[in-house]
């Protein structure tokens, strides 16, 4: 009944406004020139706005108004021309967990907020280069950030969870992890190697999966400190932990900015927090922030910061070394606004600022970490707030760097089981509810999760058992959320944005393991290929 009720206005609407003279033009430029974050204020916990009619808009986005547009972006297109040039500089930027649909769902929250809507652009869909990428591992078809990580960063496959090693290395194998023919070389690696600068930012842990593929060779990506191998008897003296690599590693020793959180995998056990944590984690006693401060300070001017106003009151012009481990373990959520917390931005602008320094060039790696955390607590909102503070540091290292010489690539390391599903409105929140069930006709969210902690089975949280049913049927409905007599369409990909030099290598579709090979032929570092002819 509501369904037909609910066509009938729609058919009058639609004929209504027909007759009614388009109240805005075509136009390239957002209506609003504002950005969302003067209007963050306005609706962030995504309570339903005033929108505008969908059917209005729809009369309004005539043959005219299409015309137009799709002239622009045709104008533009034929505009695109390769930057064929050494690439000095290379930011890569990873969303973690950061699937195409949580791409497009932050485009549709950021556009909601601004009042671009669905015409939102974000800052890396400006860049002109786009690339699919297959994210399977060396023994999963879906992958994990460690394997994913060995595979962006040092362009070889590896086994799950394992980080900046081989196939040949399998799971917790200390011993293999230990011959150095299995160790992948990250480009973070190479730039050092050619005497540039290199940095790691993220708001994960910084001996997180996604940032130790910079610097780190391990066998399991939870050895993040010596207490996590002791927990599984492993022996921390014959297979160095990830904070260890970090500090002391041929690699991770050389990384002059390391800005994140996790100090707790640095400091002994019986050491306070300063921020009222459950203090050090460390069985071995050692405290590795003031080892790496000692270290850093025989070198040059050193900076360790753990609070967001020290890190905003650094004198970056004068700053060689920087850490800054902004919480005990992963940073809070963007959405619970954390005030010792920078943000992404801040620290990627810290991070740029310090590497810009060397006329060389650098290497610059920027995770959107919490993305991934939040979707795996299956919280969209948060994950999508995140995806925003994501897009703010791309389009602040956009504005910091020249596309002459900067290589700037975003891409994400695997995908989460987030769809945009069901009808919902032109102009509405996608965070809100979208579409009825046209058997229970009960309304569902527009994002949703096919797995999580944010399940809801029956009355009784009963869910059926999968494996006493036929699977094998050729008609074997797999679960869904939603009960639904068809479904309604959902999208899913995961993709790469590029702009620089060599940004045009990243067209078509790709192994994830492609993307190294192609930054060092565009940078001239490491093996391989090299878009230089000839070095001395
Ligand atoms: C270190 O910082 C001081 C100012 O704090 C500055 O005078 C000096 O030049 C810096 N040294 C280097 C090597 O940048
Ligand atoms: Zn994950």
């Amino acid at each position: 009944m509501r369904l037909q009720l609910a066509f009938v206005l729609a058919v009058a609407a639609v004929a209504a406004s027909a007759r009614v003279p388009p109240p805005r033009g075509p136009q390239r430029e957002p209506l609003i020139k504002k950005t969302y974050k003067d209007q963050d204020h306005l609706d962030v916990m995504g309570h339903m706005r005033a929108s505008k009619s969908a059917k209005n808009r729809n009369a309004v986005e005539g043959l005219g108004y299409w015309n137009q547009q799709m002239q622009a972006e045709l104008q533009d297109q034929l505009a695109k021309s390769p930057i064929v040039k050494q690439a000095k500089n290379i930011i890569f930027f990873l969303g973690d967990g950061t699937s195409i649909s949580t791409l497009t769902a932050a485009r549709l929250l950021k556009g909601h907020l601004t009042g671009n809507d669905e015409h939102e652009v974000m800052a890396y869909e400006k860049f002109p280069y786009s690339s699919l990428i297959k994210t399977y591992s060396a023994d999963k078809i879906v992958t994990d950030s460690a394997a994913s990580a060995t595979a962006y960063l040092t362009g070889a496959k590896g086994n799950q969870a394992t980080i900046g090693v081989d196939a040949n290395v399998l799971l917790s194998d200390c011993d293999a992890m230990n011959n150095p023919s299995y160790h992948t070389p990250s480009v973070l690696k190479n730039f050092q190697d050619a005497g540039k600068s290199t940095g790691i930012v993220t708001v994960t842990r910084v001996t997180h999966a996604s940032p130790a593929g910079n610097y780190a060779h391990t066998a399991e990506r939870h050895w993040e400190n010596d207490d996590d191998i002791n927990d599984v008897e492993g022996d921390p003296e014959k297979c160095d932990d990830i904070a260890e690599q970090l500090v002391y590693g041929a690699t991770g020793s050389q990384i002059k900015v390391i800005l994140g959180g996790g100090r707790k995998k640095f400091t002994p056990k019986g050491v306070d927090d300063p921020e009222g944590g459950d203090g050090g984690k460390r069985d071995d006693g050692k405290n590795l922030i003031q080892t790496w401060i000692d270290q850093k300070q025989v070198l040059g001017n050193a900076s360790y910061v753990w609070h967001r106003e020290d890190l905003l009151a650094l004198d970056t012009a004068n700053t060689d070394y920087l850490m800054g481990l902004f919480d005990w373990s992963h940073m809070s959520f963007a959405i619970d606004e954390d005030t010792s917390n920078p943000s992404l931005e801040e620290m990627t602008r810290a991070a740029i600022e310090v590497l810009q320094r060397d006329d060389n060039g650098f290497f610059l790696f920027v995770e959107g970490g919490n993305i991934d955390k939040a979707h795996h607590l299956n919280e969209h909102r948060s994950a999508l707030q995140e995806a925003l503070e994501f897009e703010k540091a791309i389009a602040l290292a956009d504005s910091m760097t020249d596309p002459e010489e900067t290589l700037i690539i975003v891409t994400a390391d695997h995908s989460q089981p987030l769809v945009i599903n069901g009808y919902p409105e032109r102009g509405t929140d996608v965070r809100d509810l979208g579409d009825f069930s046209d058997v229970d006709g009960l309304p569902f969210t527009t994002l949703m999760y096919t797995n999580g902690p944010g399940y809801r089975g029956e009355p009784h949280g009963e869910r059926p058992d999968p494996s006493a049913e036929n699977y094998y049927d050729p008609h074997y409905m797999g679960a869904a959320t939603v009960p639904m007599i068809e479904s309604h369409h959902a999208g899913e990909e995961v993709i790469l944005y590029a702009r620089g030099p060599h940004a045009h290598l990243f067209t078509g579709i790709h192994e994830n393991a492609y993307i190294p090979h192609a930054l060092r032929y565009a940078a001239c570092v490491g093996d391989g290929l090299h878009f230089c002819p000839t070095e001395a």
